[in-house]
């Protein structure tokens, strides 16, 4: 059966990687209509802000598969990436990165048994771009980590796992220090790896995951992380087994997966017939095999494996004294469609099963007891927490502690003397604890410290279930 899949051709070497792609895929037997859809460079110079237009956004809505090459974001063109609002506008929140020892291609780690998948969150984090300059010296981004979307992102993991036969999954996170955000994240692994007794499950400090992937990379099979951390480990990875030029991705969600190389346009490089089109053809593999295309998968995978591992075919980027061109290396691939090898254990892929995760409403107690309020100030901690006390004074609250820069300043602590800045959270608690607080109260009290002092940001106090929904400043009580 012929299917109809999304192709954007990109900026730079764009084009040529992806032509190489077109003509392996074509070799291999399987039947492609191709829907050649424009997106990056030309379309923000045309004067539209996204860099993708109506007409791309349709054809995937109708093929849910496309085959991309990079997008570039030229300068003084719009202010976010395509490549971004192409994620975003289809939620494809499951960016996977195959890391495997590629034969033929000498790294420091190339006597490593190197074989994992980096699962990173594609949607959500720092990522959402929510950023404030709260004082003039001090700025804050939003890191947003929500149930839903962890669940979903671990949930696709394991079954990334079986769908490869894969039978450890790491989970990495900083949840030591960013006890609620990360902790989240951690906490839902934990409940969901329960789900699926077959496969080990793993958490990590992403710190030391750093650490242990370039000092055991052999230990991992899949490592699933919240977007910034997936970033970083997932770029490592690709410096592992060879760069850029070698490494493929897949973007997937609910309706529509996104492959492609993960580098860039290579603009020093476009239009050179140089660049090398392996990444990509990587990518196409992981496309044939999400579309069930398994033995066409497994004939590009071989033929890649021999061009490289056998006849050491490489192009530039991997032998600085080798000619041979982005069309003369495709060619090398096409004409060894069918050989085997036996550098890489088969394994049995099976069609990935795409998790479902559903809102559970859950009963949650929840209480109001307190405010912190972010003052700018240039006051000393001491003489800012004496003024806040006096306001607090006739109101509901007390102020519990100030703390500047995450450390607790007043009331102040015994030989703790941090650097601090014009931006002070101050945080209030109510004196009753068994009372309610409306916000006409609570507004007030903003108001009466709002005449003394500059603040620019509040932020209730919780507790859910009777737990705190907050974290304490360092030092505090
Ligand atoms: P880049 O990946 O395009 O290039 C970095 C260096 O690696 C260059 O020297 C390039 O020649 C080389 N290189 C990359 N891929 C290669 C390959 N397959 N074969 C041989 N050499 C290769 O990164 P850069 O220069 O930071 O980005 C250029 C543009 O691409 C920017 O506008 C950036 O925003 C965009 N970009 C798009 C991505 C996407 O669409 N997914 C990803 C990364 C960057």
């Amino acid at each position: 059966m012929t299917k109809s899949i999304t192709l954007i051709e990109g900026d730079g070497v764009g084009p040529e990687i992806v032509n190489a792609a077109l003509r392996v895929i074509d070799a291999s037997g399987v039947h492609i209509e191709w829907d050649i859809c424009e997106a990056g460079a030309k379309v923000f110079k045309q004067g539209l802000a996204t860099g993708i237009p109506k007409e791309t956004i349709n054809s995937l809505k109708r093929t849910k598969v496309a085959l991309k090459g990079p997008l570039e974001t030229p300068v003084g063109y719009g202010e976010k990436s395509a490549n971004v609002t192409l994620r975003a506008l289809f939620e494809t929140y499951a960016n996977t990165r195959p890391v495997r020892h590629i034969p033929g291609i000498q790294t420091p780690f190339s006597h490593k048994a190197i074989d994992f998948v980096v699962v990173r969150e594609n949607v959500e984090d720092l990522y959402a771009g929510i950023e404030y300059l709260q004082t003039p010296s001090v700025a804050e981004a939003l890191k947003l980590i929500t149930r839903e979307g962890s669940e979903k992102i671990i949930r696709f993991a394991f079954e990334y796992a079986l769908s490869e036969g894969r039978q450890k999954v790491h989970c990495a996170t900083k949840a030591n220090i960013l006890k609620l955000t990360e902790g989240l994240f951690k906490k839902i692994f934990e409940e969901v790896s329960n789900e699926y007794p077959t496969i080990e499950a793993h958490h990590i400090i992403i710190d030391n995951c750093a650490h242990q992937m370039v000092v055991r990379p052999e230990m991992f099979d899949v490592i699933v992380t919240t977007n910034l951390q997936g970033d970083i480990i997932s770029d490592l990875g690709s410096g592992l087994v060879g760069g850029l030029g070698v490494a493929p991705a897949a973007n997937i969600g609910d309706e529509v997966a996104i492959f492609e190389a993960v580098h860039g346009s290579a603009p020093d490089i476009a239009g050179k017939n140089s660049v090398n089109p392996t990444a990509i053809l990587f990518s196409t593999v992981l496309m044939l095999r999400y579309l069930k295309e398994f033995e066409a998968a497994h004939r590009i995978e071989q033929s890649l494996l021999y061009t490289l591992g056998t006849l050491r075919a490489f192009t530039k980027d991997l032998d600085k004294n080798s000619n041979l061109t982005t069309t003369a290396f495709t060619d090398i691939v096409i004409q060894n469609l069918g050989k085997e090898t036996d550098f890489w254990k088969p394994r049995s892929y099976k069609p990935l099963h795409l998790p479902k995760v559903r809102d559970v409403p859950r009963s949650i107690s929840r209480k109001e007891v307190g405010v912190d309020i972010y003052i700018e100030s240039s006051f000393s901690a001491e003489s800012l927490g004496k003024s806040l006390e006096e306001i607090a004074l006739p109101s509901p609250f007390y102020l519990k502690m100030i703390s500047n820069r995450s450390v607790q300043v007043y009331p102040s602590l015994e030989g703790i003397k941090p650097d601090m800045t014009d931006q002070w959270r101050a945080r209030f608690f109510l004196k009753n604890e068994n009372e309610s607080i409306s916000d006409i109260e609570l507004l007030n009290f903003i108001e009466r410290v709002g005449h003394k002092h500059l603040w620019m940001h509040i932020e209730k106090l919780q507790e859910f279930n009777d737990a705190p929904a907050f974290t304490k400043a360092q030092g505090e009580s």
